[in-house]
């Protein structure tokens, strides 16, 4: 179904204000709106961009718990965060508003209540989960328990987010408090609900039948949940954080998150402009969300069918969701601190913003879940960046000021190899276009670099470095089109590193380029002379990212004592005095120490325990190696009744602490003392 749209409205998920943003958000979601709405910004069309703040929900009530502050104090320091890091990376909505925001509030509150006032909710009471010790019903995040799928021990009462699935709290096994930990009750409590099942065969005309180009994993979710059946969707909670439901009679309650969260699509774009009612409330403009797949149900049903029980409103004409980017092989963890966070990289590789924004692009996980590395990170800028683009533009600059002082030299007459070369640029247009309309952006950054590519063939190729004593009317022609090709380019990249565009643009000294110049015979002119040429990127060495991987190694440390403190075994049983005073325990020296032959465990140890020479088996060959025991005051009990281990009499046993995570770390009296020295 193609349809003639007259302007386009651009929207990217909000993200919640419960911390900063990073790569997974960017290259799914922040990266992709990005270059659409630069894209559709340079070919002049009327667009907008919007986004903002998710500022309500548990994520944010959990978080401020946690910390001892009020929800608004974390949502003021993220939506900081979140709004100047965005900037940052040259992402340029046309607004970032947040959901907080008075505009906010009403639009939400009115949009909920004409939705009330037309009978288009259910009222309902039913059992929900309730925290006595903490007093609060339990909604989503609040209540924790196993996972029906996947047995994951900490999966949500709205999602696991191990498997992906999305639950209902009764499902979860064995729930408890997120907030005290206590076992909760059932009450009674009264919500309204949205009747999704009574918008099916609409969402199946207008997705299943007349949106067969959304992308695959779209369509599909899609697909599944129509055949699952829906169910109607409370859209009201037990909570105190959040946007009151306008009804008498609903004290304590507030419109459900995921009700709220994407009318603020609308709210921000009543906050850019007063004439919003062109973008929201016409047939002919183009709505396309960008979102990660977690948010497709939202998007694609939910959303929609309040907008259509709304009436007025214009339904998104795509949403490209893409898949998660990991880490360096792992899930991205906000929790576990699991991430490169962008405010972190921004300040650890000043100047280095397209940088990144190449990486997302070119890695971005589109069909399926990806991962980032720093090492490709690495790669992809000396090799691709440093080594074609930059290498291409920096010779073509280079060279006209070398040779003609900065002034552009005039086209001569064409080789068959100049031919060759104009005709494989002139087919980049129409698949770069194409790709980008199409939501195919690493494609499309592909087809962008081909620019670079080509031209840094031709001048390899053509070696004007070579003919200018030779030839020096050729090179002419040779640096002219090199010329044309780095204006190209300037258009080509701004999209995808707006930065970098900016720079060429600069030292090429013309005027910013229109996507409508791309290709066009002279872009600049012979005679015009350039401004002065500086390097786009610059070579990233091994400390710079081994910083990173250390950084990283740190919070997995982190994490694994975390998970060690979190798994410590619990007290055993009482016993007597007397039990315990029948154990012998000794200070003894070890004096020889060896590998017990055809295991990994195990290592037979002579020890001086006072009393006498002794041989002791002992399995701590994983920790220990034989010459850092040797000579070592250790402790052990020595009355434990003689043992065959493989072979070898074992008398007695060495006491050693065991971690969570099974690590073995031997036991050394605080002080020097005599072998033999009683332990009690
Ligand atoms: N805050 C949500 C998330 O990060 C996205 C909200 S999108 C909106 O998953 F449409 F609801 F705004
Ligand atoms: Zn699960």
């Amino acid at each position: 179904m193609t349809k003639e749209y007259k302007r386009y409205l651009v929207t990217s998920a909000l993200p919640y204000a419960n911390g900063p943003v990073h790569i997974g958000h960017l290259a799914g979601v922040y990266i992709p709106s990005d270059i659409y709405t630069r894209y559709l910004r340079l070919r002049g069309a009327d667009v907008i961009s919007v986004c903002g703040s998710d500022e309500h929900g548990v994520p944010i009530t959990i978080k401020a718990r946690k910390e001892g502050v009020t929800p608004q104090q974390i949502v003021d320091r993220y939506h900081a965060i979140i709004k100047s890091s965005f900037e940052r990376l040259g992402i340029a909505f046309d607004i970032y508003s947040r959901t907080s925001s008075p505009t906010h509030r009403q639009t939400a509150s009115d949009f909920f209540r004409k939705l009330y006032d037309e009978g288009k909710f259910i009222e309902k009471s039913s059992m929900q989960y309730y925290d006595q010790e903490a007093q609060t019903f339990l909604a989503d995040r609040y209540i924790v328990g196993s996972c029906p799928h996947c047995q994951n021990d900490r999966a949500y009462g709205d999602q696991c987010e191990k498997c992906g699935s999305t639950l209902s709290p009764d499902e979860l096994i064995e729930p408890h408090s997120a907030v005290s930990g206590s076992v909760p009750v059932k009450r009674e409590t009264k919500h309204w609900y949205l009747p999704l099942d009574q918008y099916e065969t609409f969402l199946r005309e207008w997705i299943l039948d007349g949106h067969k180009e959304w992308k695959t994993n779209v369509y599909g979710q899609c697909k599944s949940w129509l055949d699952m059946g829906l169910q109607p969707r409370a859209v009201s909670r037990d909570l105190d954080w959040g946007i009151p439901v306008p009804v008498e009679g609903a004290e304590g309650k507030v419109l459900y998150v995921w009700f709220d969260a994407p009318i603020g699509y609308i709210s921000a774009t009543k906050d850019l402009t007063p004439d919003w009612q062109k973008y929201w409330c016409s047939d002919d403009t183009k709505m396309v969300h960008f979102i990660g797949k977690d948010n497709i149900v939202f998007h694609c049903i939910v959303f929609p069918s309040m907008l259509k029980a709304h009436g007025g409103y214009v339904l998104p004409d795509n949403v490209p969701a893409n898949e998660f980017l990991n880490l360096e092989g792992d899930k991205i963890s906000t929790s576990r601190n699991w991430a490169v966070w962008l405010h972190e990289y921004l300040d650890d590789f000043p100047g280095k913003e397209d940088v990144l924004r190449y990486v997302l692009c070119a890695n971005a996980p589109e069909t399926k879940d990806n991962d980032f590395t720093w090492r490709d990170f690495q790669s992809r800028n000396n090799s691709e960046l440093v080594a074609v683009l930059g290498n291409f533009v920096n010779r073509a600059l280079v060279l006209t000021k070398k040779y003609y002082d900065g002034e552009v030299p005039a086209c001569g007459s064409l080789t068959e190899y100049d031919r060759q070369t104009l005709d494989e640029l002139s087919q980049i247009r129409p698949s770069l276009e194409r790709n980008i309309e199409t939501y195919h952006f690493r494609e499309a950054l592909k087809d962008a670099m081909a620019y670079a590519r080509i031209g840094n063939k031709y001048l390899a190729d053509t070696e004007p470095w070579k003919l200018i004593k030779s030839d020096p009317e050729r090179v002419k022609t040779i640096l002219n089109i090199a010329l044309q090709i780095t204006a190209d380019l300037s258009i080509a990249i701004e999209p995808f590193m707006p930065f970098t565009a900016a720079k060429i643009v600069k030292m090429l000294d013309i005027n910013k380029l229109t996507w409508n110049d791309l290709g066009s015979a002279s872009l600049v002119e012979a005679g015009h002379r350039i401004g002065e040429p500086e390097l786009l990127f610059e070579k990233i060495e091994d400390d710079a990212i081994q910083r990173q991987l250390d950084k990283l190694e740190a919070a997995r440390q982190a994490n694994a004592a975390a998970e060690a403190a979190a798994n410590v075994t619990e007290q055993k049983e009482a016993v007597s005095f007397d039990d315990f005073q029948r154990m012998d325990i000794r200070v003894s020296t070890v004096l020889a120490a060896e590998k017990v032959a055809k295991t990994k465990k195990l290592l037979k140890l002579t020890i001086d325990t006072g009393i006498d020479q002794r041989t002791i088996v002992s399995g701590i060959a994983e920790f220990y190696t034989p010459e850092e025991l040797v000579g070592r005051q250790i402790l052990v009990l020595v009355n434990l009744e003689p043992r065959q281990i493989k072979g070898i009499t074992s008398n007695g046993m060495i006491l050693m602490a065991q971690d969570a995570l099974g690590r073995l770390v031997l036991l050394q009296p605080g002080d020097s003392v005599n072998a033999g020295a009683t332990v009690g």
